[in-house]
């Protein structure tokens, strides 16, 4: 069983467009539904936007039903300068921007004490698939690379700028950083497919709002890939 988590209901419903034999199941806080897409069994989860959300949905997913691995869809804002809005970005590793203990000596920005680890890589086999199915549709253009998550809408070309130049990476967005984690200390394999939406600049938050449907719908046209190339 896959286990496929979005943060909102528009990222998700894409997705719900081709389940199949759906049904709902609620654990804790959220509702899951169970169902097919072409033949492999899923189960979908709506986690909401924000890191806390996403860990407790992936903690509550591995419980609940022990997924064979985590695939988290959704949108993102573009951080390197040729990720264009509609593109696809699929995260060879996380990263939790506003993750910072550096005041500590010897402490990276984004390192994760405990793991002491600041980027989490996504799990190879699943990353490798995702691409080749991303790159199999023209005319979207996929970018692999690092991930940055945190509590923050990115909507400033300062703070993207900083982020450029702190960690690199690809795109932004609020969940992935975490979703790897818990995936992390569970011990879990997970893959990152995510559609950009927005620049992360000043109008962030007007082309979010314009470019959600169609991003997402591009992040599960990639995901409907994965999982049918997934059966052979
Ligand atoms: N998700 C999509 N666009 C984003 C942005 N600019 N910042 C954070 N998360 C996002």
């Amino acid at each position: 069983m896959i286990g496929i988590i979005c943060a909102m209901k528009e990222e998700l419903e894409e997705i719900l467009i081709f389940t199949k034999d759906k049904t709902e199941e609620t654990y804790g806080n959220f509702k899951f539904v169970k169902g097919n897409i072409f033949g492999t069994k899923c189960v979908l989860c709506l986690c909401g936007v924000g890191k806390v959300n996403a860990a407790i949905c992936t903690q509550s997913l591995i419980i609940k039903y022990n997924p064979d691995f985590i695939i988290n869809v959704g949108v993102a804002g573009g951080i390197a300068p040729s990720v264009k809005i509609g593109d696809i970005a699929v995260a060879s590793g996380v990263i939790q921007h506003d993750y910072d203990i550096s005041s500590f000596q010897n402490r990276k920005k984004g390192e994760i004490p405990g793991i002491d680890l600041v980027e989490i890589k996504t799990t190879k086999w699943i990353t490798d698939k995702i691409i080749v199915c991303s790159s199999s549709i023209s005319p979207v253009n996929t970018h692999t690379g690092i991930i940055l998550s945190g509590d923050q809408f990115i909507c400033s070309p300062q703070k993207l700028t900083e982020l450029r130049n702190e960690f690199g990476g690809i795109a932004c967005e609020m969940e992935a950083g975490s979703i790897g984690q818990v995936c992390y200390i569970n011990k879990k394999e997970f893959g990152i497919i995510r559609s950009i939406s927005d620049h992360a600049d000043n109008s962030s938050n007007i082309d979010f709002d314009k470019f959600i449907k169609t991003s997402s719908r591009n992040a599960a046209t990639i995901l409907s890939n994965f999982i049918k190339s997934y059966q052979d």
